[in-house]
């Protein structure tokens, strides 16, 4: 892997060019994005640990007796599913969305076990241990296969991000780490996180993972943008769209400097209000 100071050979810090907006439809390549965050056999302790404070505030999340109920919709979805192992056991049916067609066929790959999926078995079992029984992954990987209706086209910086496809109200708007990279400024991010709360019935729950003082984060030689965003202003821009912020966990964790610059992750659970 790339090391940020080793610059010299690096074509995008060559041509000084940061990846953003319509970039992800071509240059975001879901496998190595995948190699870089999600690869644990060759030591990336720092992504191992950001996974598993997710998987963990996942897991309280959606265990019997919090969010539940019919629809979930994940935005942002890239090309990973470790964000809907929990949820799959809360949801009738749990709805994929990216902006990038590649992200949403790697996660279509994965769900119809086509050669070349990638293999999230490790990270299933972890899930499954969490939830109290290790060997049931085969189970969990069969019913989040069947949770998983539809692959959308999204677009959080859009009023209507699911354009005309035709979405009943959800229960749960879910997005992990998409929204820090897919609003240009605050302004743009408090405008999505007003379209994404949209999508909700009220009473429904909007649930994120945010990587936190984010600047640029690498996928192989690409470096793409990252919006600075501090705790304060996630829970700010979720009171303004009308939620109640009901859980906001921090932790002090960073991805590793030569994959990605930011300071601190934040886990937040809120709830649309009946006006909003
Ligand atoms: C860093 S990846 C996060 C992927 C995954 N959710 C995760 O937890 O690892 C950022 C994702 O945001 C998506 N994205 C970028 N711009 C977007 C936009 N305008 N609307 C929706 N998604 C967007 C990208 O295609 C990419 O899949």
């Amino acid at each position: 892997m790339q090391k940020w100071g080793d610059t010299a050979r690096s074509p995008a810090r060559m041509e000084g060019r940061l990846y953003i907006g319509e970039d992800y439809k071509k240059e975001f390549h879901p496998q190595d994005y995948l190699k870089t965050y999600y690869a644990f056999d060759l030591g990336n302790v720092a992504e191992y640990e950001i996974l598993k404070f997710n998987l963990k505030n996942l897991f309280e999340t959606f265990s019997p007796g919090g969010v539940g109920g019919d629809i979930l919709i994940d935005i942002g979805t890239g090309p990973t599913i470790y964000q809907l192992l929990s949820a799959c056991e809360a949801f009738r049916e749990i709805i994929v969305s990216d902006y990038s067609e590649q992200n949403l066929r790697e996660v279509e790959k994965w769900l119809k076990k086509e050669p070349g999926a990638y293999d999230w078995s490790p990270v299933v079992q972890s899930v499954c241990e969490l939830e109290g029984d290790r060997s049931r992954w085969q189970e969990k990987e069969a019913r989040l296969r069947r949770t998983v209706t539809r692959f959308l086209k999204c677009d959080v910086n859009q009023p209507h991000p699911l354009g005309p496809a035709q979405v009943p109200p959800a229960d749960c708007v879910l997005t992990t780490l998409a929204l820090e990279c897919a609003c240009s400024d605050v302004h743009a991010y408090r405008a999505a996180i007003r379209n994404l709360v949209g999508l909700l019935k009220p009473g429904g729950h909007l649930v994120t993972a945010v990587a936190l003082r984010l600047k640029e984060y690498m996928v192989d030689t690409k470096k793409f943008f990252g919006l600075h965003l501090e705790k304060e202003m996630v829970e700010k821009a979720l009171q303004e769209a009308g939620c109640q912020v009901l859980r906001c966990q921090y932790a002090p964790f960073s991805y590793s400097e030569a994959h990605c610059i930011n300071d601190g992750i934040c886990f937040v659970v809120a709830r649309k209000g009946p006006g909003a």
